[in-house]
């Protein structure tokens, strides 16, 4: 199959790309490079370019003759998005519709889309079924939604087959450490811990320890992104024809704050200091996933059960790539 993977120089996006090479597809990345790193893809499958670009989109998919779409190229700072939500709207929704239309013009009709646990808002259970209802209490988490809800209108009346699949926390850099997490800023907790035990950082600020959870900090359902990948690619392949798929991925354990930073002392040898710190607004204090929806319907698992073979994994990358791809 010939697959477009827009924003497929980020984070989530490289390593699905590098399976679907390894997996014998055609592949082509397009990315602005706003975010992803011209060092996470090959050069020669690199198309530089933004989802408001249609006319370029349009050429790209009739040109290389694409079967279906990745598309995780999206701003996906929580943060920012309440700060600057026009640009979230921007990026996230117009430049969506942007790419569906440009595959509408050219005649594709399957996609796989990146979605987020932050389109839950404050879950009333966990772990968290797909039956939960989405309420986000942030526009980047509303911006997702508006494009599942896009995508559900486009498979019903123009028969598109889709799968938006509601990522929890990924993690992780590849086993052999050539890719990895490099976000500018970093704001994510697992690469700053490991910045700190690198030395680029004094200390992490645990974000509130006072919430409702045994050791009052927030969990979260860490997958890695290889695992992110391998659901991808069984998405894909289960893609015809009014197909919609709303999954949720993760493994389905959450883990504390603090049990994240101890486990990264273990794997690092580090004892990385710590300062509690305010709360962080719009951090919901539990989320985790009830994947067995993706597990029954992808016939998937996760490679990657526990935080610490996670962060054995992203301290590989961090070691090697202290300034992560240099650009
Ligand atoms: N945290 C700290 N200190 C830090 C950084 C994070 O205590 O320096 C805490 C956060 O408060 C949170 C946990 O670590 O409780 C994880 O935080 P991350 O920033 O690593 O990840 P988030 O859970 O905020 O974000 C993830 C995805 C988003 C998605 C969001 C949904 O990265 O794309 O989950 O809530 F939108």
């Amino acid at each position: 199959m010939n697959v477009l993977v827009t924003g497929g120089a980020g984070y989530v996006g490289s390593f699905s790309v590098r399976l679907l090479e390894r997996s014998g597809h055609g592949v082509w990345v397009y990315d602005n490079l706003s975010k992803g790193h011209r060092g996470a893809v090959a050069e020669d499958r690199l198309i530089v370019g933004d989802l408001k670009d249609r006319q370029l989109l349009e050429k790209v998919l009739r040109d290389n003759q694409i079967d279906a779409v990745m598309h995780f190229a999206a701003l996906a700072y929580v943060g920012e998005s309440v700060e600057h939500p026009a640009a979230y709207y921007e990026n996230n929704v117009v430049g969506t519709l942007s790419l569906l239309e440009a595959m509408r013009a050219v005649g594709v009709g399957r996609i796989v889309f990146s979605s987020t646990c932050a389109t839950y808002g404050e879950p009333t259970e966990a772990p968290i079924t797909e039956n939960e209802k989405q309420q986000p209490i942030n526009p980047y988490g509303f911006t997702k939604l508006v494009i599942e809800r896009a995508l559900a209108d486009y498979a019903n009346a123009y028969g598109w087959g889709y799968a938006a699949l509601r990522y929890f926390n990924a993690a992780g850099a590849s086993a052999e450490g050539e890719i990895g997490e490099d976000h500018q800023p970093e704001t994510h907790l697992i690469p700053i811990i490991l910045q700190v035990a690198l030395g680029q950082r004094q200390h992490v600020s645990v974000f509130g320890d006072d919430y409702p959870t045994p050791d009052g900090t927030c969990i979260r359902d860490y997958i890695h992104v290889d695992d992110l990948a391998t659901a991808h690619l069984a998405a894909l392949d289960r893609l015809d024809s009014g197909t919609e798929m709303k999954l949720n991925l993760g493994t389905g354990q959450g883990a504390s704050v603090h049990e994240v930073i101890e486990a990264c002392r273990r794997v690092t040898g580090h004892p990385i200091p710590t300062e509690v710190s305010e709360r962080r607004p719009g951090d919901p204090p539990t989320l985790v996933a009830d994947a067995s929806l993706a597990r029954q319907t992808l016939d998937w698992q996760p490679e990657y059960t526990d935080v610490e073979s996670i962060v054995e994994s992203a301290w590989r990358w961090h070691q090697s790539h202290p300034n992560g791809f240099g650009d």
